[in-house]
């Protein structure tokens, strides 16, 4: 294909000399000559080496909530840097941007921060698995929690009948160098199916620690859980003594100010932020209910970091979320992306491509398929060849989603008018060519 100009060529060829494959993380590898290589980002847009310019749907994976290079959170780190960033001590930093994140996420007794979501989703089972005095977790087919060994099972990579029967699924390891008593550990269902967790429970109850689940599939399209579904999956944890785990590394400071708890109004044991909550800059948290995070404060439970809660996420963190507190960012993210949808939706009714946009305005999908999936294992419904050829002529015409149809579109708050239109225009006109 060759998405590389001349000058991205050359550095993705010094990229693939220093760094494997190019790239500090497997996702951003899109192959030798497609691969990109950037030299800068602000609000909407990033810019590769050649200095092309795109309108960016990918937004880092998902954290860039204000846009790129925020004049706020700019200064704000600039000025952490400048007084000392790492210490052996809490800061005063830290402090303040645990405070503003309580005043967000009002349910949150007490919070740890780390640095990734991974290191967070590892640390949220850990304390589950404390608290409880169980060993097996549950999870659930299509979703990705970060890239240590508990978690990776039955993700979005996990290619179709890999995974057993619905009524009886089999965790499918989507990665080598995991030992093998790990998955004995793992339990996975298809998302969307309250009477399959009422079964497992039911058997397993007393062995499991922990259902982690991302409340919005934000691996997968941006998949919505069905009505009740949260809810029940609350009532069965709480049947069953189970710590109940929101992984809000995508939702969180980015669905609505208070994550997926806010807008579905059910309330988890414990949660995992990351990603939104600092514009980009490395920061995760665990929280949750003192009932469970108070196990670190009990002791024997470990948890720790050097980098965790450093001054530069800090401040990233507290001027990203005094931001987003101002109702502003999010209402400008809402405006745009429910035009996007809707856009979206009208031209594929136009040229009668049947086609369900999933998910909330600040993350959806685009599902070209004549139902809406219930869950993962209905991945196959979705014409993938289609999609990708839409993306490549998106991105051919300045717009850049993700060309994998499963990770979402990601809109931040420097999305307006000009790009929404500009990017339904790309739609529109690399839909039509796809089509012939
Ligand atoms: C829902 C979810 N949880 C956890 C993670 C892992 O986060 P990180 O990449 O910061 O380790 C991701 C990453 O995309 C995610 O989407």
């Amino acid at each position: 294909m060759g998405l590389q100009g001349p000058k991205t060529a050359e550095w993705y060829r010094r990229a693939d000399a220093a760094l494997v494959n190019g790239v500090s993380s497997g996702f951003r590898y899109w192959g030798p000559d497609d691969t990109f290589v950037i030299q800068r980002g602000d609000g909407a847009h990033v810019e590769d080496m050649d200095g092309n310019r795109y309108i960016d749907y990918q937004l880092g994976f998902g954290p860039v909530i204000l846009g790129h290079a925020h004049p706020a959170v700019s200064s704000a780190v600039a000025e952490a840097a400048a007084s000392g960033t790492t210490f052996a001590m809490t800061s005063a930093r830290e402090v303040e941007a645990a405070e503003l994140f309580k005043q967000a996420v009002t349910w949150v007794d007490r919070l740890r921060f780390t640095n990734t979501g991974t290191e967070a989703t590892m640390h949220a089972i850990r304390l589950a698995r404390a608290v409880t005095g169980r060993e097996l977790m549950l999870k659930f087919e299509g979703s990705y929690h970060g890239a240590h060994d508990y978690v990776l099972f039955s993700t979005a990579g996990s290619p179709a009948g890999t995974m057993g029967s619905r009524r009886s699924p089999v965790p499918y390891q989507t990665s080598s160098g995991i030992p093998e008593a790990i998955r004995s550990l793992v339990r996975t269902l298809p998302f969307n199916d309250l009477d399959a967790v009422e079964r497992l429970l039911a058997r397993d109850g007393h062995r499991i620690a922990c259902v982690l689940v991302e409340p919005v599939m934000g691996n997968f399209f941006g998949l919505m859980p069905h009505d009740g579904y949260l809810e029940g999956l609350r009532r069965l944890c709480d049947d069953h003594g189970v710590v109940l785990i929101f992984d809000e590394v995508k939702t969180g400071f980015r669905i609505a100010l208070g994550g997926a708890q806010e807008w579905f109004g059910v309330t988890p044991d414990l949660a995992t932020f990351a990603k939104s909550m600092g514009n980009g800059f490395p920061v995760a948290a665990v929280a949750g209910r003192e009932h469970v995070v108070g196990a670190w404060a009990d002791g024997g439970v470990m948890q720790a970091g050097t980098y965790s809660g450093n001054g530069l996420s800090a401040a990233a963190t507290a001027a990203t979320i005094r931001e987003l507190l101002s109702g502003e960012p999010l209402a400008a993210v809402d405006r745009a992306g429910k035009a996007l949808m809707e856009g979206i939706r009208g031209i594929c009714a136009e040229k009668g491509v049947p086609t369900q946009v999933l998910g909330t305005p600040s993350m959806f999908g685009i599902f070209f398929g004549d139902e809406a999936p219930r869950d993962f294992r209905d991945a196959g419904g979705h014409d993938e060849e289609l999609y990708s050829k839409v993306v490549m002529g998106m991105i051919s015409r300045g717009v850049l989603p993700c060309d994998d149809a499963r990770e979402p579109w990601f809109i931040s708050a420097a999305h307006g008018d000009a790009e929404v239109e500009q990017s339904l225009t790309a739609f529109d006109e690399a839909l039509g060519e796809a089509l012939g």
